[in-house]
């Protein structure tokens, strides 16, 4: 299966990075596909509500152009997805904020009987890392993220927060690598 994961935040070298490199060899170890993108290098503009994507036959996609288009297109096409981020003020951080609003084009009907999605039954997975506990910081997240997956109609699959980090990416805690094997195993069991 092909696995896009995501990062959204903006340090190359960072807490984010290093986990998410894990998480993408362990994927890949376990015979998946993996597309890596990672935010900083991204032009992505965030959702203007122009409704131009509920429009009839626009077919789950945002009428902006720039790399956020290419994006969401690959997240379309993967079976599985990974939002990768640095907890910034018990949330996404502003990038991947702003592809998440894009993310408004790829679902339609919300809270009627008539709720669809483009992401229809994929696997939507959390990786965060935070210098904070979780519980009253990045509790936040992990409700968002299950409420994305809400709309989206994706399942979630499962989120991996590594709390306790400092700026040095080699100070990541102990229990960091199993956690990151431990997604791995829920992103391969749930998407096949
Ligand atoms: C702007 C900013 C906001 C942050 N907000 C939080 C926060 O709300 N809770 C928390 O636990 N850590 C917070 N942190 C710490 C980062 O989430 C943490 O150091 C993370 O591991 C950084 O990942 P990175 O090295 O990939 O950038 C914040 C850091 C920055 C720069």
């Amino acid at each position: 299966m092909r696995v896009m994961v995501i990062n959204g935040g903006p340090r190359r070298a960072g807490n984010t990075t290093k986990v998410l490199g894990w998480l993408a060899s362990d994927l890949a170890d376990g015979g998946h596909e993996v597309d890596a993108v990672h935010l900083a290098d991204q032009e992505i503009r965030g959702c203007i509500s122009c409704f131009g994507c509920k429009r009839e036959g626009t077919g789950f996609n945002c009428i902006l152009k720039d790399d956020g288009t290419d994006l969401l297109s690959r997240i379309k096409a993967a079976d599985a997805t990974v939002l990768g981020a640095p907890l910034y003020f018990w949330e996404f951080p502003a990038k991947m904020k702003a592809l998440i609003d894009r993310c408004f084009c790829l679902a339609a009907g919300y809270g009627s009987d008539e709720h669809r999605s483009a992401l229809d039954g994929k696997a939507l997975a959390l990786a965060v890392t935070c210098g904070g506990p979780m519980e009253g910081n990045a509790d936040l997240i992990v409700e968002a993220y299950q409420r994305i997956a809400a709309f989206l109609r994706a399942d979630a699959v499962g989120e991996l927060v590594v709390t306790g980090t400092t700026h040095e990416p080699k100070d990541l805690p102990e229990d960091a690598r199993d956690k990151t094997r431990a997604l791995a195993e829920a992103i391969s069991t749930r998407a096949g």
